[in-house]
């Protein structure tokens, strides 16, 4: 008989609670929330399983503390951690969660070892690489979510710019999930369309200065957390990818070994996540502006790294 697919949400709160909702919704197999926390993860557990009869979804939910439930989950998606709050960058959390992103690395590594593993815990891109170097897993199983949600940001900032649906807007946002994020402007198309020929390069500077603070834009609104919707829609995104093999392909951080001049960290890159995982990265030539930006993105996650 073939069996269900068994989504393992590693941390319950803000977007761990979004993530099991949408895996319902988007009918993606059952869900096991774990967290430390267990009374949250039982508590967000038993609420989603009462909208399962609400809107007839076909979804199994639970919560636990103990990791060994996760077993043999086909996805881990990793939002464990503590979020920013104002004033705290991206880096400032590099200590606090890589402890949390080792101990789950071991859990994830003894109950889940085929799994496909969607990081999003900051600082995304050096939290990804460790958890690749601590479950051993092959790289094409372990990838960072960053790219997927800066892209979004930036057509929906563009769509509204111009005044057209999102849907018309195709962009990507590479290098690493920091202050430094490189929107790249030479594939941004508008129905195919160069972008430029819609907003003047002084718009679109402001555009990506935008992009490029939008975390912080939604923490300090919100001054509780960070953004939770839309990070989990983006992982979501990514995950459907996997377990429909559709092939898409998306800027996601992954291990690099050379392409774009980067080698032995994880970056922001396009990718074609199929059944596999992560099926190739994309090189695209950039201009040297955008190269150098870049390499400039990819060093500071490289001292992030070295942090670790
Ligand atoms: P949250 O604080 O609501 O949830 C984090 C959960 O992790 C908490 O429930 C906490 O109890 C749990 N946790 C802490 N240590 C744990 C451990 N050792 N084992 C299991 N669970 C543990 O935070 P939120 O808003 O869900 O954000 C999660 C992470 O995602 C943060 O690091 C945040 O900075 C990051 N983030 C990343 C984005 C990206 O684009 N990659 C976008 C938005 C947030
Ligand atoms: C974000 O980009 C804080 O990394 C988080 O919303």
């Amino acid at each position: 008989m073939r069996k269900r697919n068994k989504i393992a949400l590693i941390g319950a709160g803000q977007i761990g609670g979004t993530l099991a909702l949408l895996c319902g919704l988007r009918n993606l197999g059952d869900v096991v929330l774990f967290d430390i926390m267990d009374g949250t993860a039982k508590g967000k557990a038993l609420d989603l399983s009462h909208l399962s009869p609400v809107f007839s979804l076909d979804f199994n939910v639970s919560g636990t503390g103990d990791i060994k439930d996760i077993k043999d989950a086909d996805v881990c998606i990793v939002t464990s951690g503590v979020p920013r709050k104002p004033g705290m960058s991206r880096d400032d959390l590099v200590k606090t969660n890589a402890d949390v992103i080792r101990s789950v690395a071991k859990g994830i590594k003894e109950n889940a070892p085929n799994s496909f593993v969607v990081v999003i815990t900051n600082p995304l891109d050096a939290m990804a690489y460790l958890m690749q170097k601590e479950t051993g897993f092959p790289k094409e199983k372990v990838v960072g979510m960053a790219g997927v949600l800066d892209t979004a940001r930036y057509q929906a900032f563009l769509a509204d710019a111009i005044g057209v649906s999102v849907d018309c807007v195709n962009a990507f946002v590479l290098g690493g999930h920091g202050d430094d994020m490189v929107p790249v402007r030479s594939y941004t198309t508008v129905q195919g369309i160069p972008v430029t020929e819609f907003l003047s390069d002084e718009k679109l500077d402001e555009i990506e200065k935008r992009v490029r603070g939008a975390g912080a834009e939604v923490v300090n609104l919100l001054k509780t957390g960070s953004a939770f919707y839309s990070p989990a829609a983006s992982a979501i995104d990514m995950v459907e990818s996997y377990l429909f093999n559709q092939r898409k392909i998306r800027p996601c951080a992954v291990y690099c070994n050379g392409e774009y001049g980067v080698k032995g960290i994880y970056l922001g890159v396009p990718v074609m996540i199929s059944g596999k995982g992560v099926e190739k990265i994309i090189e695209i030539p950039l201009s040297s502006a955008e190269k150098d930006a870049l390499a400039a993105s990819a060093g500071r996650v490289q001292e992030l790294i070295s942090i670790l």
